[in-house]
């Protein structure tokens, strides 16, 4: 079986699986890593939304042979490292607006939302309407309204 690695969480990992798994399925039954949620598998939910070197990604749809050595996949259990922090300021927006309600969407929200301000603050703007209206994140609870205050609040605190 072939073997693939990539860095996941800032740590080298090492897997024995076919060319053609979906990451997500790697990263859930073969590493145990459940923060990225099953949805649709379709890139259509976006319930699987991770990073992968710093930008939005839906691992449901891509076969683990696209991913290099060299790439950087993060999930919402590496996102408070990435800020240094053991909440990244946008999980600590997302509590202080209480936001979930099942819970289910939240971690691919949290993943998009950081993904889209990293983009707009690299750009030397503010998240605008625009921006959240561009979200695709299904949330079957309709949490939008509270996803929207969360993200603003949670850009105001991430610095450029
Ligand atoms: S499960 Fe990945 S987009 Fe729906
Ligand atoms: S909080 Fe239930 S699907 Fe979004």
């Amino acid at each position: 079986m072939p073997t693939h690695t990539f860095i996941l969480n800032g740590k080298q990992v090492r897997v024995d699986v076919e060319d053609d798994v979906r990451l997500l399925w790697v990263l859930r039954d073969v590493l145990g890593v459940t923060g990225p949620k099953y949805g649709c598998g379709l890139d259509v939910c976006k319930a699987c939304t991770c990073h992968i070197n710093g930008k939005a990604f839906n691992p449901c749809s891509v076969p683990v042979s696209d991913i290099k050595p060299s790439d950087e996949i993060t999930t919402i259990e590496g996102l408070p490292a990435s800020a240094g922090k053991e909440l990244h300021p946008m999980q600590e927006a997302w509590l202080e607006m209480d936001v979930a309600q099942c819970g289910y969407c939240q971690p691919g929200q949290i993943m998009a939302a950081v993904a889209l301000v990293r983009e707009a603050q690299a750009a030397g703007r503010e998240i605008s309407d625009a921006d959240l209206d561009g979200i695709r994140n299904v949330c079957r609870c309709g949490t939008y309204p509270r996803i929207r205050q969360a993200i603003q609040q949670g850009a105001a605190q991430m610095s450029p």
